[in-house]
C-alpha cells in the first residue's frame, strides 16, 4: 500500500455529470485502481498530548524508507518489497489462556476502541533512534477484551508466514513467523500500544501494516509488525531473536546505556535523519526516557541478567 495522500479537495464527475466530494482515500483508489484503505476515516487521529516529546518528529519520508523487516530482506530498503504484502482481508486470532477467545477481522478490531495519536522514542537494538507519531490503541485494551485467565503469565505475538509474498521467510536470515513476547504486567502498561496508523494514516506495509507492537522503553525488535496472532501463556514466549541469538538478544530487550550489546555500546545512539552516519553523540536514556512509566516493572531485577 502506497502513502495516500490527503487530497481533501478531490472530486470525482459521476456519469451523471454531476461533482461529488470523495474521501480522500477513495479519490485516490479511483485514480490507482486500488482498493481503498476501509480504516481511512480514522484517521488522522487526535493527538494523545500525554505523550508529548522534547524532540522533533523524524520526517514521514525517512522513517518510511528506513525499515527492519527480515521477512522482505535485511538491508533497511524494504519499501518497495513490502508492498507485496496483502493486508486486507486480514484476521487476527486471540487465544490461549482467554475466556473470550477470538478471531477479529482488522477493520473489527480498529473500531472497537477509540485510536489516539502518541508521539514515542523508538530505539533499537543497533544504537538509532527515531521519533515517530504512532496511531493505534493501548494494548490494555485488547487483553481486557480477550479476559486472560489468572494462569495466564505472558502474551506472545506471531507475525504471518507468506513467503511467496515475503522472500526472506525462504532466505534463512531468522526462523519464521517472528514471534515476540511480554509479560503480562509489561502489556498492561499504559506505553505498551498496537499500532494501526502513522504520520496520521494507516500504517505502511513496511511500517509493519495492518497492525504491529509498539513497546517504546524496549529495543525496536520487541515491535512485531504484521500481527496475526495474539496468545496468553503460561511460559514465557521464545522471542524471535532470543531464539537466533540468545546471548546477543534476550526476552526483555528493556534499552539500556548500562548494559552493552556484547559487539558494541549501548551508552550513545544515532538519531537517524539529524545525524551522520557515524555520529553516535546522543546519550541513551534508561529505558529510552520512560523509567517514570516502567521503572516499577523491574524493581529488584538484575538487569544485566534479565537483557
Ligand atoms: N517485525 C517483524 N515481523 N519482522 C522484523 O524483521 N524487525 C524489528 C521490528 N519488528 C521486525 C519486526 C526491528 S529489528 C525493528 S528495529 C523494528 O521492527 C523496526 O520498525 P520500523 O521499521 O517501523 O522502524
Amino acid at each position: 500500500m502506497k502513502t495516500i495522500p490527503l487530497n481533501r479537495r478531490a472530486f470525482l464527475t459521476t456519469t451523471a455529470g454531476a461533482a461529488i466530494a470523495l474521501a480522500p482515500g477513495l479519490a485516490h483508489a479511483q485514480r490507482t485502481g486500488e482498493t481503498p484503505d476501509p480504516s481511512l476515516d480514522l484517521y488522522p487521529a487526535k493527538r494523545n498530548e500525554k505523550f508529548a516529546l522534547d524532540r522533533p518528529v523524524t520526517d514521514e519520508k525517512i522513517n518510511g524508507n528506513y525499515n527492519n523487516f527480515y521477512e522482505f530482506n535485511s538491508s533497511k530498503q524494504v519499501t518497495r518489497q513490502a508492498q507485496a504484502l496483502k493486508i486486507r482481508p486480514w484476521t487476527i486470532k486471540i487465544d490461549g489462556m482467554v475466556e473470550k477467545p477470538m478471531e477479529v477481522g482488522i477493520d473489527d478490531l480498529v473500531r472497537k476502541f477509540p485510536i489516539e495519536e502518541r508521539l514515542y522514542r523508538h530505539r533499537c537494538v543497533e544504537a538509532w533512534s527515531m521519533v515517530v507519531p504512532w496511531d493505534g490503541f493501548p494494548l490494555a485494551k485488547l487483553v481486557a477484551l480477550a479476559a486472560p485467565k489468572s494462569t495466564a503469565k505472558f502474551v506472545k505475538f506471531t507475525s504471518f508466514l507468506d513467503p511467496k509474498s515475503a522472500p526472506g521467510q525462504s532466505s534463512g536470515n531468522l526462523d519464521y513467523p517472528y514471534v515476540e513476547g511480554l509479560r503480562i504486567d509489561e502489556a498492561m502498561n499504559e506505553l505498551a500500544f498496537i499500532a494501526t496508523g502513522i504520520y496520521g494514516k494507516p500504517i505502511p506495509n513496511q511500517n509493519g501494516a495492518p497492525l504491529r507492537l509498539v513497546t517504546p522503553w524496549k529495543y525496536g525488535f520487541k515491535g512485531i509488525k504484521s500481527i496475526v496472532k495474539i496468545e496468553f501463556t503460561g511460559n514465557e514466549p521464545i522471542n524471535t531473536w532470543k531464539q537466533m541469538q540468545g546471548s546477543e538478544y534476550g526476552f526483555y530487550a528493556n534499552v539500556n546505556p548500562n548494559v552493552d550489546h556484547p559487539r558494541w555500546s549501548q551508552a550513545t545512539e544515532r538519531r537517524i535523519g539529524e545525524d551522520g552516519l557515524f555520529a553516535r553523540k546522543r546519550p541513551t536514556l534508561m529505558f529510552n526516557g520512560y523509567e517514570a512509566q516502567v521503572g516499577p516493572l523491574y524493581a529488584g531485577m538484575d538487569l544485566k541478567k534479565y537483557y
